[in-house]
This record gives structure tokens, C-alpha cells and sequence, in this order.
């Protein structure tokens, strides 16, 4: 899988709570090369969180600022790099992955998703009403899209061990 890579990254795309930085850090160790998560680099580089850039700014600005972080992340490899669950869905970041990465849809079901993403307060966009209808909406809206990744692992909720293998082969 190392020498598949060659100097490309690894891009895990999919839904928030898919698994994509657990799932990924465990991928990188297994194969030697570093990992990074855009969301960590995105907030370094602002020194701002994720709320806090919605907050500020709202959504299109950051999406701007992540596609920039992306590009840059994606001149350097092999590594393995994880995503925001939106930069896949965004057009130019979704090319510029899928041009110089070789992308990785974790797939996961609803009920998966919901139960990982209830232990954390960190979404803005599941500041709605009703949070999971709001997550099954994207979850729709955007199957088709990370569909289009070059591979796809189902996330499970198995030992994690079993996913990087999976990852991996
Ligand atoms: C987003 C997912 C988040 C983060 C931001 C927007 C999305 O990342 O980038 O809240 O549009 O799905 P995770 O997928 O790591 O939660």
C-alpha cells in the first residue's frame, strides 16, 4: 500500500464521526508515514477553532480557507490526511484531492455517525433543531458526491484494527 502511494497523500473523505483522524492516525502509523488532519491545520494556521471560524466568518469563508490549507497540505507526501466532512463537497478542493491524492470514502450509517458525533459539541452545522435530521440531510445530499471518491471503506463498529486493515488492503 506504501509503494501504491508513491508521493501522494492518502485522503480519507466522508461524513462527520466517519472515523476519518482515528481511523487515520492508526492507517499512517501502519504504513510509516505521517498524519495530518486539515481541520488541526486549519486551526493552527487561524488560531481559531472550528466554531469559531463559522462564527466569524461563516461558512463559505472557511470553506476558502480550507480549500487553500488543503492545496498546500497536498503539495507534500506520502502522508496520510484527513478531512472536514464538507471539502470534499466543496468542487475545487474536491479536484484538487482527487487530481493529487488518492481519495478514501469512509462510508458510514446514520446511526454510526449519530452516536460519535453526539460526544462531541464541535459542529457547527449541527447547531439546528433538530441536529439529526440536519446530519441524515447532508448525509443524502452528499453520498453521491463522496461517491465519486477513488476507493470506499464502510465504517463499521468494529476494533479498529479491522478498519485500518481494511483501509489498507
Ligand atoms: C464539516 C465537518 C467538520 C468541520 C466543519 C464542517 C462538514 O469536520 O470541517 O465543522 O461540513 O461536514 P469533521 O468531518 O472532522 O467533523
Amino acid at each position: 500500500a506504501r509503494k501504491a502511494l508513491g508521493k501522494r497523500n492518502l485522503v480519507l473523505v466522508g461524513l462527520m464521526g466517519a472515523g476519518k483522524s482515528a481511523i487515520g492516525k492508526l492507517v499512517a502509523q501502519a504504513l510509516g508515514i505521517p498524519f495530518i488532519d486539515s481541520d488541526h491545520e486549519i486551526e493552527r494556521v487561524s488560531r481559531m477553532t472550528i466554531p469559531e471560524l463559522f462564527q466569524a466568518y461563516g461558512e463559505p469563508e472557511f470553506r476558502k480557507l480550507e480549500q487553500r490549507v488543503i492545496r498546500r497540505l497536498l503539495r507534500t507526501g506520502p502522508r496520510v490526511l484527513s478531512t472536514g466532512g464538507g471539502a470534499f463537497i466543496n468542487e475545487d478542493t474536491r479536484a484538487a484531492i482527487r487530481d493529487n491524492g488518492l481519495s478514501l470514502w469512509l462510508d458510514a450509517d446514520l446511526d454510526v455517525l449519530w452516536e460519535r458525533v453526539l460526544k462531541r459539541d464541535n459542529r457547527p452545522l449541527l447547531k439546528t433543531e433538530n441536529p439529526k435530521k440536519t446530519l441524515e440531510d447532508l448525509m443524502i445530499a452528499r453520498y453521491p458526491i463522496y461517491a465519486t471518491a477513488h476507493l470506499r471503506v464502510k465504517s463499521r463498529d468494529v476494533k479498529k484494527d479491522e478498519m485500518v486493515g481494511e483501509v489498507i488492503a
